[in-house]
């Protein structure tokens, strides 16, 4: 595992599914790459040690602290990386100058979807159960939506559907009437308001904390997840060349059901073949070692013409 110190702090983000992310991705040394989820450069680092000294990198993330860390790490590789800040569901525009000078310029492009360390154990930007901060969980420091927002603002039926939709919550009704109760006394203010809300009245069933869907759900919303990736895939076929790939490695089955469609439809619209016929999972080594990565799910699709 490589730290990655900065500034003054350490984070421990080890790339998942390292050696099939390079296998299926790096099909021409030369060529160019896009990792469309930089966090802390670990995937970047070794498409770059990879490639060529023709081959180049673009990485881009939203997370502005994270593109800062990325940029340290990869000083080795100056020269032949760019980085950008952008939302990955807009990558055609992004690089709209690009495609126009070019045409579709891509070899390969990576999408490791989800939060990286440096977010997750970062008790200010509010992600953890287990870190006590504001309730906050942007991915862009800059997007107007909180957590804490649409705990104190939102109806009891859109937070009902919202913990259903995405966390996937059997007690989704349940758990909105308490956050609508308990924020007529106080808002919520912090990740422990929520926990504790949820944990004195749900009993702990197997390994997951009770609040865990809520968290999961909640971070899916301020972040607008499942929206972003369905363009962002849409949006990236538009740049990759012909004999280009697309690997994504989702994290949990609302994201793997559409990468699945995505891709299949891409089959079914001619252009393109998927590589993964079914998607690659972590070694039990790798399970092991890192337990972020063992619900992970890399698969793979080919632009052939
Ligand atoms: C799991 S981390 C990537 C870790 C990276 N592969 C590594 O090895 O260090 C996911 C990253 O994607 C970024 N991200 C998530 N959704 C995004 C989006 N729609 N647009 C741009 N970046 C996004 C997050 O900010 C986070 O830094």
């Amino acid at each position: 595992m490589t730290p990655v110190a900065t500034m003054d702090e350490e984070y421990t983000h080890e790339p998942v599914l390292l050696n099939e992310v390079i296998e299926h991705l790096v099909t021409d040394k030369d060529g160019t790459y896009l990792d469309a989820t930089l966090g802390l450069g670990g995937h970047a680092e070794a498409v770059l040690a990879t490639i060529s000294a023709q081959g180049r990198l673009i990485g881009t993330d939203m997370d502005p602290q994270a593109l800062a860390i990325a940029a340290e790490r990869l000083q080795p590789f100056a020269g032949r990386f760019r980085l950008v800040r952008a939302n990955f569901r807009n990558l055609s525009q992004t690089f709209q100058v690009e495609l126009g000078a070019s045409g579709p310029f891509l070899t390969g492009a990576l999408f490791d979807l989800g939060v990286s360390s440096l977010q997750m154990d970062k008790a200010s930007r509010g992600f953890a159960i287990n870190h006590e901060g504001p309730l906050d969980m942007r991915l862009d420091p800059d997007s107007p939506l909180t957590a804490e927002r649409i705990v104190n603002e939102w109806p009891e039926e859109q937070l009902t559907l919202l913990l259903r939709e995405y966390g996937e919550e059997r007690q989704a009704q349940r758990i909105a009437r308490w956050i609508v109760a308990a924020r007529q006394d106080q808002p919520l203010r912090t990740t422990r308001d929520l926990k504790e809300l949820i944990e004195q009245r749900l009993p702990r069933t197997g390994r997951l904390h009770p609040a865990t869907k809520t968290f999961m759900a909640l971070r899916i919303a301020v972040n607008q997840e499942l929206e972003n990736l369905t363009r962002g895939l849409e949006s990236i076929a538009a740049l990759l060349r012909p004999g280009g790939r697309i690997a994504v490695i989702s994290f949990h089955s609302l994201e793997d059901r559409i990468v699945k469609h995505v891709f299949r439809s891409f089959e079914e619209h001619g252009g393109y073949r998927i590589v993964t016929a079914s998607p690659i999972c972590p070694s039990t080594e790798e399970a092991g070692r890192n337990p972020r990565s063992r619900s992970a799910k890399l698969r793979v699709v080919e632009r052939n013409r």
